[in-house]
């Protein structure tokens, strides 16, 4: 029989690769903030993640990992595609960011959805022991909470969304609305990142189901379901503790010497996305290079581009656009031996991420449209030197909080240019002003608070 447990996650990735090891290969915790923030939760409560172990074999047989249950959910082959890759990130992914890629809408790909998100709560509702809090995470998984309230009454139940909620203009285009907004309002807190969501999602509530609300609080049959906002962040001292590791300082060094030298370092990391505004940010570069306010050897780019979803058709032109648009910059502007834009379609371990951090002069986060934009955080968390400039568009939840960084709007071409140009001129005793106030907000901001925060309202203790 299944052990169970009082604390269970639910989401769609397990908190762990499979490396090679000696013998052959294990299972290790993986770097995120979000397993480093509930580590301590599962840890002290026995708890269990439940998840999808990736690939599309036979799924392992439930594990342990550094003190927590692992209970693997299988995924087939189909339903990677029309679950994870077409409904998840061709159809609610870009719904939920504003539609600044069309989403798709198809009949096998709900079907697909509300299969695996039964799957999923089938597991949740095998390792819950009786009155457990269950947080269920992200967009993948927004039919959970009801189905799981179905088959287990006596469970409290917690979502938390990572993306954007849209507004109900834009949601009211989903042909699974309805059954959506439902199984989120099987929740009994459902939280977002930014409190203009949690609003979106009550008045949604009304305006579909025809819901009474007071206050953050709507009314479902019986039941009260509470919406607010819980800005998720990063494990700062982790970062804080990367940047300055005298190994780190030396890569980061290495890496300014390895790129020439040069006077100014602009860096970019993320996933390759399309709502990362990369192509945006290439472009400001581009034209302040033309206009000669910047020039190589004395600056270069850096643009780390993490391979994501590459199966998925808008990831696939994203790609081509970006290379073409490096191709451009470096073959306008680059020399030999000398690249303008170096770009690096690859992941990195979490210690060379903190070496690039600290290797840059301007941070360029300019997103369409970001739920939170993580990276943002971790690059001043990681500049204990208080060196560096953060460029960061308006459009990330991380705006709300990084208010000293240099803001801009990514759908404005003058805007970002504006913002590089301020960020690369700024005198020192200025950036460092901002960069200190910047850190003292994450130092008490941390992951582990958000964590905290949410749990404590979900047991109804705040
Ligand atoms: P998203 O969740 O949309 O990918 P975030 O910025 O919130 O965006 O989080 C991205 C996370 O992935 C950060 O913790 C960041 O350090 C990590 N990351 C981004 N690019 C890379 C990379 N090339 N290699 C390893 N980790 C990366
Ligand atoms: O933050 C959004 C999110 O989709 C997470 O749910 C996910 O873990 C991460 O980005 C990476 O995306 P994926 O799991 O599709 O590789």
């Amino acid at each position: 029989m299944t052990e169970r447990s009082a604390f269970v996650v639910v989401a769609n990735r397990l908190p762990v690769d499979e490396v090679a090891a000696e013998g052959g290969r294990e299972w290790r915790r993986s770097p995120g903030g979000l397993v480093t923030a509930l580590h301590p939760v599962l840890a002290a409560h026995q708890g269990t993640w439940v998840g999808w172990a990736g690939g599309t074999d036979a799924a392992p047989g439930p594990f342990d990992v550094d003190g927590i249950h692992l209970h693997p959910v299988p995924l087939s082959g189909d339903e990677l595609e029309k679950y994870y890759e077409g409904q998840s990130n061709a159809t609610i992914w870009p719904l939920y960011h504003d539609a600044v890629e069309p989403p798709m809408y198809k009949r096998s790909w709900r079907d697909a959805y509300r299969r695996v998100n039964a799957r999923f709560a089938d597991a949740a509702a095998e390792v819950a022991a009786d009155g457990a809090t269950v947080w269920v995470q992200d967009y993948q998984l927004q039919l959970v909470p009801a189905m799981l309230r179905e088959r287990r009454p006596d469970l409290r139940i917690g979502f938390f969304l990572h993306i954007p909620f849209p507004s109900i203009e834009l949601f009211m285009q989903m042909p699974q609305r309805v059954e959506i907004l439902r199984g989120l309002l099987g929740a009994d807190l459902v939280g977002f990142q930014q409190r203009l969501a949690a609003q979106n999602f009550i008045r949604l509530a009304r305006h579909l189901l025809g819901l009474r609300y007071v206050g953050q609080t709507v009314e479902v049959d019986d039941r009260r379901v509470k919406a607010g906002a819980f800005p998720i962040s990063i494990d700062t001292a982790e970062m804080e503790r990367m940047g300055a590791d005298p190994e780190v300082q030396a890569r980061a060094k290495q890496i300014r010497k390895e790129l020439g030298d040069p006077k100014t370092v602009i860096l970019g990391v993320d996933r390759l996305d399309y709502t990362k505004g990369i192509e945006q940010r290439l472009k400001a570069f581009r034209e302040l290079l033309a206009e000669d306010f910047l020039s190589v050897p004395d600056a270069v780019m850096v643009q780390v581009a993490t391979p994501s979803r590459e199966r998925v058709e808008h990831y696939q032109t994203l790609r081509v656009k970006v290379e073409r648009e490096v191709g451009r910059i470096n073959g306008e502007y680059a020399r030999v031996g000398v690249p303008a834009v170096h770009y690096l379609h690859q992941s990195y371990s979490r210690a060379e991420l903190a070496a690039l951090y600290r290797a840059a002069d301007v941070m360029m986060v300019t997103p369409l449209r970001d739920g939170m934009n993580l990276v943002a955080k971790e690059y001043v968390a990681a500049r204990g030197d208080l060196g560096g400039a953060l460029v960061l568009s308006e459009f990330a939840g991380a705006a709300s909080e990084l208010k000293q960084a240099f803001l801009c709007n990514p759908h404005d071409p003058d805007g970002v240019k504006d913002a590089l140009r301020r960020a690369v001129t700024v005198d020192q005793v200025e950036a460092r002003r901002r960069m200190r106030i910047m850190q003292r907000h994450l130092r008490s901001h941390n992951v582990e608070r958000w964590a905290n925060t949410f749990l404590t309202e979900l047991r109804g203790e705040a």
